[in-house]
C-alpha cells in the first residue's frame, strides 16, 4: 500500500498516517456528560446560522442537533456585519453565547472567517475593493463574493476581522477548527480585472520572468506589435477587439488562482499563530466546476473541504440528465478533491439536505437519495459530511435552499433519513471514515490545458470539462478506483493513466510520462495532445511534440469536425461497432505505433487510434472524439488490457468503491438508479451498512446502498 501506511494507536485501532497531521485537539472543558479530553469528534454535522436565528431558539436548536446525532456545526462564515457592526468595533458576545450553548450539548464548532461577504459600511467606505469582471464592469455590493482578491485594503480588513475572531475564540471550549472564507472557486465572476489586479499581475509576471525580454519572448508579443518596454504597460485580459495573447491569458489565470490562494494564505498563517490547536480548511468545489488550482490553496491547510449538491447540479447542468451521468460528475468532484492533498480524507462541509436552489430550485430528492449522496462522498474518501443547512432561511437569496428543518422549523421530509445516515456513518468509526481510498488508475485534470483550451478551443463546441467528464465517466465506470491527478505527480502506483485533451504539456510532465511508460505503465491520451508549451505557444515540432517518441505517432493534421460525418472503424483489439467522430479528429501517422482503428470516409487512410509499445509499457493515442458509447468501450478495453479489473461486476448506474486501513477493507456499493438492481459478488462479505449479500447476490432497492467487509 503506497503512501498511506497504517499506524497503530494506543487503543489498537489502525489509523492512516494523516491522522497525525491534524492538530491534536482535546476538549478541555467537561463535555455534555461531564467527560473531558474528548477527542476530535467524527465530523458528521450541520451548517448552522445563529446569526440568522432568534437567540431564544438557540437552546432548542442545540438540543435537536444533538438529538439528531450530529457532532458539530459550522457557523459565522457570513456574519461579518454582526461581528463588526462598525469599523474596528467588534462584537463576539452573541457568538460566544451560541458556542457555549452548543458546547453544553456536546456539539463542537467550526468557525468561518467572513471575508466572502463584507458588510455595506465597508464596501461603501472602500469602493476600490469591488471586483471588476471580464467585461470591465465593476460588480456591485448586494450579493456576495464581489471583492477583489488582490486589493490590499480588503486583504487587511479581512485579516483584521479574522484575527479578532481568532483571538476571541482561540481557547473557547468547543471550538475545534476554522473554515477560511467561503468557496473562492465557485462564483459567476471567478476573475477580477481591476487596476489592483493589474499591478499585482505585473509584479507576478516580473517575479516569474525577471526581464521584459523574457516575457516578450515567452508570450510572443512581437505579434500585433504588443512588445512591452515597461512592466506597467502589461494589461489584464479585458475586451480589446481582437483575441488576446494566449500566453498572457494563461498567465493571468495562473495569477488569479494564486491571488485567491495567497489571500487565504494570509488568514491561514494568522490562524496557525493564534489558534495552534485548531484545524484549518476552506470549502471549495472540485472538477468540473473548479476554476482555481486548489493544490496551491490547500497545500498548508489540514484537509480539503468540499460542497456537494447533486440534486442542484442536475437542474443547474441539464446535460446531467440521467442519474448515472450526474452520479459520475459528482464522483469526479469527490475524486478530484480527495487528490488535492494526495488522497488524504476530505470533509463535505456542505451536503445537500433537501430541495435546493436560489431563484430556481431542485425538487425534494427521492427517498434514499440524501443518504445515497452523502454515502457516495464517503465512498470516495470523505471522512465526514456537514449538511447544509440546519433550518431553512425565511429571508435572503437562499430561501429555497432547504435545510434539515422546514421554514416553520418542523422536521423536513428527509430529516429522519439524514439522522439515520449519520448513525450509519458512525458505525464505520474513525478507522473506516479516515481510511485510504483504493485507486488502481488515474486521470489527469490539468488546469493549464483547461485554461489554454478555453482561449483557443479550435472547435467552438470543444470544452475541456466536457471531455474530462466523458473520459472520467468511461474510466470510473470500471469501478477499479480513479484518482484525479496532475501529470507531474507520482504515476508509478497506477496501472493506467488517462489524459483527455492534454493540450499543454510541460517538459517535467513529458519526462514523468516517459519514465512511467518506459517502466511499464499504460498511458492513454486523447486528441490535441501536447500542442502547447507552458507559455501557450505552439510547440516547435511535429505533434504530439514532446511526447512523439512515447506515443510513436505523428499527427498529420488536426481536424475540427463540424457538420461533416466522420466514422471510426475498429481493428480486432478494439473490435466493435463503427463509431461516430464528434468534434475533433487528429489524423495519426503511426511511426513505431500500430493502428488500432482507422477513420472512414474522407480520411479513410488515416489512423484514429494507435498503440505504441514503449520500454516495458504502452502508450495509446485516441485521436478521435468518439461518441460516448464507443469511448467507454475503448477506454474500458485499454483499462482491462492494463490489468485493472474490478472483482465486482456491477450493472450500469451501480457504483463500487473500496477504502482500506491496514488489512481492513470497506466495499461501498451504491445504486444511483431509480430501479432495483442486483450485484453479484464473488467471495464472502458481511454487511457494515445495509443488507449483506445472499449466496453471492446483493439486491439493492432504488437509490439504496451497502457497505461490506470481506468476511
Ligand atoms: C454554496 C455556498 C453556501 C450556500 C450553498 C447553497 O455551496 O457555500 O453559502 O450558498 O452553496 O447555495
Ligand atoms: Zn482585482
Amino acid at each position: 500500500m503506497g503512501r498511506a501506511a497504517a499506524m497503530v494507536t494506543a487503543a489498537g485501532a489502525k489509523l492512516p498516517v494523516w491522522e497525525r497531521a491534524l492538530p491534536a485537539w482535546k476538549d478541555t472543558v467537561p463535555g455534555a456528560n461531564g467527560e473531558t479530553g474528548n477527542e476530535r469528534p467524527l465530523l458528521l454535522g450541520v451548517d448552522y446560522y445563529p446569526d440568522q436565528t432568534p437567540e431564544k431558539l438557540w437552546e432548542e436548536d442545540a438540543r435537536m442537533i444533538a438529538e439528531a446525532g450530529l457532532t458539530n456545526v459550522r457557523v459565522a462564515e457570513f456574519a461579518w456585519g454582526l461581528m463588526e457592526p462598525l469599523e474596528g468595533k467588534f462584537d463576539f458576545a452573541w457568538l460566544k453565547r451560541a458556542v457555549e450553548i452548543l458546547h453544553k450539548h456536546g456539539i463542537a464548532v467550526i468557525l468561518g472567517t467572513p471575508s466572502a461577504a463584507p458588510p455595506p459600511w465597508l464596501s461603501s467606505k472602500y469602493p476600490e475593493i469591488l471586483l471588476v469582471n471580464k467585461d470591465g464592469v465593476t460588480v456591485q455590493p448586494g450579493g456576495r463574493r464581489f471583492t477583489c482578491p488582490t486589493n490590499k485594503t480588503y486583504r487587511k480588513l479581512s485579516l483584521n476581522i479574522a484575527t479578532e475572531m481568532a483571538k476571541a475564540f482561540a481557547n473557547t471550549a468547543g471550538v475545534m477548527g476554522w473554515q477560511i472564507d467561503n468557496e473562492f472557486t465557485l462564483q459567476p465572476h471567478a476573475r477580477c480585472h481591476c487596476k489592483f489586479c493589474r499591478e499585482g499581475f505585473q509584479d507576478w509576471v516580473k517575479a516569474k520572468y525577471g526581464t521584459l525580454d523574457s516575457v516578450n519572448e515567452k508570450w510572443g508579443t512581437v505579434f500585433w506589435s504588443q512588445t512591452y518596454t515597461d512592466w506597467r504597460h502589461i494589461p489584464v485580459p479585458l475586451p480589446s477587439n481582437g483575441d488576446p495573447n494566449p500566453g498572457l491569458v494563461l498567465d493571468y489565470d495562473r495569477y488569479q488562482s494564486h491571488a485567491c490562494a495567497s489571500f487565504a494564505g494570509e488568514q491561514l498563517a494568522m490562524l496557525r499563530k493564534e489558534c495552534p490547536k485548531h484545524f484549518v480548511t476552506t470549502n471549495q468545489v472540485g472538477a468540473p466546476l473548479d476554476t482555481l488550482n486548489l493544490r496551491e490553496m490547500y497545500r498548508d491547510m489540514d484537509f480539503v473541504s468540499s460542497d456537494n449538491y447533486p440534486g442542484f447540479a442536475q437542474v443547474f447542468m441539464p446535460a446531467l440528465a440521467s442519474p448515472e451521468v450526474m452520479a459520475s460528475m459528482i464522483a469526479l468532484g469527490h475524486d478530484s478533491m480527495r487528490c488535492v492533498k494526495g488522497g488524504k480524507p476530505f470533509l463535505i462541509m456542505e451536503e445537500q439536505a433537501g430541495k435546493a436552489g436560489q431563484s430556481f430550485f431542485a425538487p425534494q430528492p427521492h427517498p434514499g437519495q440524501l443518504r445515497l449522496w452523502a454515502f457516495q462522498a464517503v465512498a470516495h474518501g470523505a471522512m465526514g459530511v456537514n449538511y447544509f443547512r440546519w433550518d431553512s432561511a425565511r429571508f435572503g437569496a437562499e430561501e429555497y435552499w432547504f435545510g434539515m428543518l422546514n421554514h416553520d422549523r418542523s422536521k423536513s421530509i428527509g430529516f429522519d433519513e439524514m439522522a439515520r445516515t449519520v448513525k450509519e456513518m458512525k458505525s464505520l468509526g474513525r478507522e473506516g471514515l479516515e481510511s485510504s481510498y483504493v485507486a488502481e488508475v488515474a486521470i489527469s485534470f490539468d488546469h493549464d490545458s483547461s485554461w489554454a483550451l478555453s482561449v483557443q478551443p479550435g472547435n467552438s463546441k470543444l470544452t475541456y470539462m466536457a471531455q474530462l467528464m466523458a473520459w472520467y465517466g468511461s474510466v470510473a465506470s470500471a469501478n477499479t478506483g480513479t484518482d484525479v491527478i496532475q501529470l507531474d505527480e507520482d504515476l508509478w502506483k497506477y496501472k493506467a493513466v488517462f489524459a483527455p485533451v492534454q493540450y499543454v504539456v510541460s517538459e517535467k510532465q513529458a519526462e514523468n510520462i516517459r519514465k512511467y511508460v518506459r517502466e511499464g505503465g499504460t498511458f492513454v491520451a486523447g486528441f490535441r495532445l501536447g500542442v502547447k508549451n507552458e507559455s501557450s505557444q505552439i510547440v516547435n515540432a511535429p505533434l504530439p511534440g514532446l511526447l512523439r517518441d512515447v506515443m510513436g505517432v505523428t499527427v498529420k493534421d488536426p481536424v475540427p469536425v463540424y457538420t461533416e460525418k466522420l466514422g471510426v472503424k475498429f481493428g480486432s483489439q478494439l473490435a466493435g461497432a463503427e463509431a461516430q467522430c464528434a468534434l475533433w479528429a487528429d489524423l495519426l501517422k503511426p511511426e513505431s505505433a500500430t493502428a488500432l482503428a482507422m477513420y472512414t470516409g474522407a480520411y479513410e487512410s488515416n489512423a484514429a487510434i494507435t498503440l505504441n509499445m514503449f520500454g516495458k509499457g504502452k502508450a495509446v493515442y485516441v485521436g478521435a472524439d468518439l461518441d460516448p458509447v464507443s469511448l467507454a468501450r475503448v477506454l474500458r478495453t485499454v483499462l482491462a488490457i492494463s490489468g485493472s479489473n474490478s472483482a465486482i461486476q456491477a450493472p450500469r448506474g451501480v457504483e463500487v468503491t473500496r477504502r482500506r486501513a491496514g488489512d481492513k477493507e470497506w466495499v461501498f456499493v451504491l445504486n444511483h438508479t431509480p430501479e432495483e438492481q442486483e450485484v453479484s459478488l464473488a467471495g464472502k462479505f458481511s454487511a457494515v451498512v445495509g443488507n449483506g449479500p445472499n449466496n453471492g447476490r446483493l439486491p439493492l432497492r432504488a437509490y439504496d446502498l451497502a457497505v461490506l467487509q470481506g468476511a
